[in-house]
């Protein structure tokens, strides 16, 4: 591969980079098949750079037949060509990268897709081969194994197993198209690191990783489980399904072939694990990132945020890693109408997938979604000002409501399908982005979008809120443009500030406001940088932030 994809630089570029996670089939789709693709992407790369972030990182772009919108990957070197090719992919990196965005991709290591090569071995070669031992195939119960070999649900509702042809029963737990591997086979561990070897060498920067904490399992006895909550998962390094101590080894591998690339290749861990057990994940010996989805469940209060805000800093100050701070993602509601849902924020699992007051009010037409985006707007400029790396999801950045009227039929999400109408679909935050406010499909592409826009997307679109100094958009661009100028070490002292409101100052007398209430506030002293909301007499109207400089 040649050098020119390489974007060289100091080796904590990651550290308080802001990364923004694009969706690649609900993008920009330049062919008008109605699906994003790189091409897309490389359109809109002046758009990124404007935009101000440091790196992408793009969900799954692999071969798949979408049992899980490409969470099942049927071949993990390459370019599903609904999306594009490797050709292509190679020159979105460099486009990107002559703008100075670095690049993730996303790597899915607990599961593949049931079309994978080495799943249809596995089917093929039958009981008891190598082929099979990449997975976890075990005989059922009863007399003629026509039960499964455990009570084991998955994360998408009922079944953690599926019966193959002969008898024999595969454990998955997601989808039954998603197989586990079985990492205690060396193979799975070879494959892998070719894998990651295969994206650095073409110029990837750094690596999200799925379901970090599932890979390792204990299958003697096999595990019963009904329920996926983080209550009934074990917090001292036994679980039989997740976050086994031993996972870290397949880490300090990675850790390894990362560290031997300049700068090293760096990964952020998507591990949903009791908060006291993020840090190995999160150590420089292992993936050296790990995400944070308090906030993402956390009610819009000022004590609450403070008190999250706290606990996250004491712990990466304890692995030397550094905070990661997101508000949305493809898996959950966008914030701008989260914050809004009542009920919202007052369980732990508040932005799991069995959350009733989603279920309840996803057809909800009167939430109010000016104080959603007033909120979201308060809630992003805080975690932009915070030490530590900020993830954004894409069309966060246009104040994007969650599109809550998909009718079923065109419901693309197995967590929907599986759930039994009892857990959400996560299809409402991936609807196609609208670029522009008319067309066939808002500008997303020539053609139309995979899954249905709502008519209100034409006053979001792009185009609409470039032209727009108040816009969102403006916002973000403002934000992250003062964000590179003011960045300064990851500390933070907090100050004193009225009821409802939190003050924070960082080390170059940078301050961060936050008025969680619904009316005004005198603003502290300091001269104004930037706000949302309004400023007017010296008072911040609420909810709002502003950053003011000492
Ligand atoms: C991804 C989901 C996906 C699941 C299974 C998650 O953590 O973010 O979108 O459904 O892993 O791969």
């Amino acid at each position: 591969m040649s050098d020119f994809k390489f974007l060289r630089g100091p080796k904590d570029w990651w550290r308080q980079a802001v990364v923004y996670q694009i969706y690649p089939r609900s993008f920009s789709d330049s062919n008008g098949d109605g699906i994003g693709d790189l091409k897309g992407i490389i359109s809109k790369a002046d758009y990124l750079k404007t935009l101000g972030v440091n790196a992408v990182w793009l969900s799954p772009f692999y071969p798949s037949a979408l049992a899980d919108g490409g969470y099942d990957v049927d071949d993990y070197r390459d370019v599903d060509p609904r999306i594009g090719s490797l050709e292509e992919f190679d020159v979105m990196v460099q486009e990107l990268h002559s703008r100075e965005i670095r690049v993730f991709v996303d790597i899915v290591p607990n599961h593949c897709s049931d079309r994978h090569v080495w799943f249809q071995e596995a089917l093929a070669a039958g009981r008891g081969s190598k082929e099979r031992d990449r997975f976890i195939f075990r005989d059922g119960r009863g007399e003629n194994s026509e039960l499964p070999p455990s009570d084991l649900s998955s994360h998408f509702g009922p079944h953690g197993w599926t019966r193959v042809e002969d008898g024999q029963w595969y454990m998955h737990l997601f989808t039954k198209e998603q197989p586990d591997f079985n990492w205690d086979n060396p193979e799975v561990h070879e494959e892998f690191l070719k894998t990651l070897k295969f994206w650095s060498d073409r110029g990837v920067d750094g690596f999200r990783i799925d379901v970090a904490h599932a890979l390792k399992k204990q299958l003697d006895p096999l595990p019963n489980r009904s329920s996926y909550s983080l209550e009934v998962m074990k917090d001292d390094g036994t679980d039989p399904l997740f976050d086994r101590d031993d996972v870290h080894e397949i880490y300090a591998e990675w850790r390894n072939l990362f560290n031997q690339y300049d700068p090293p290749r760096v990964a952020v861990a998507e591990a949903w694990v009791h908060p006291h057990r993020r840090a190995p994940y999160a150590s420089e010996k292992g993936l050296g990132q790990a995400f944070n989805f308090d906030l993402l469940a956390a009610a819009f209060d000022a004590d609450a945020y403070h008190d999250i805000i706290e606990s996250n800093l004491e712990f990466s100050a304890s692995t030397g890693s550094s905070s990661t701070w997101v508000l949305s993602n493809h898996d959950v509601i966008r914030h701008a109408t989260r914050m809004v849902i009542p009920g919202y924020g007052e369980s732990a699992d508040g932005f799991g997938s069995e959350n009733k007051w989603y279920v309840e009010h996803r057809m909800d037409n009167d939430l109010d979604l000016e104080l959603g985006l007033a909120r979201a707007q308060a809630a992003t400029l805080l975690i932009l000002a915070l030490p530590g790396s900020t993830y954004l999801y894409q069309g966060e950045e246009l104040g994007l409501p969650d599109v809550t009227d998909i009718p079923s039929d065109q419901m693309q999400d197995p967590q929907w399908f599986r759930g039994e109408g009892k857990l959400k679909s996560r299809d409402g935050c991936r609807v196609p982005l609208p670029w522009e406010p008319t067309g066939t499909s808002f500008g997303f592409g020539p053609g139309g979008s995979h899954l249905p826009q709502p008519s209100w997307y034409a006053k979001y679109a792009a185009s609409v809120q470039d032209a727009d100094p108040n816009s969102t958009l403006n916002l973000y661009r403002e934000a992250l443009a003062l964000r590179a100028k003011l960045i300064t070490e990851e500390q933070l002292s907090w100050q004193e500030s009225a009821s409802g409101t939190l003050l924070f100052e960082r080390p170059n007398g940078w301050l961060c406001f936050t008025n969680f209430t619904q009316h005004e506030v005198e603003l502290p002293q300091g001269d104004l940088l930037l706000h949302s909301g309004v400023v007017s007499g010296g008072k911040l109207s609420g909810p709002a932030t502003a950053w003011l400089k000492r």
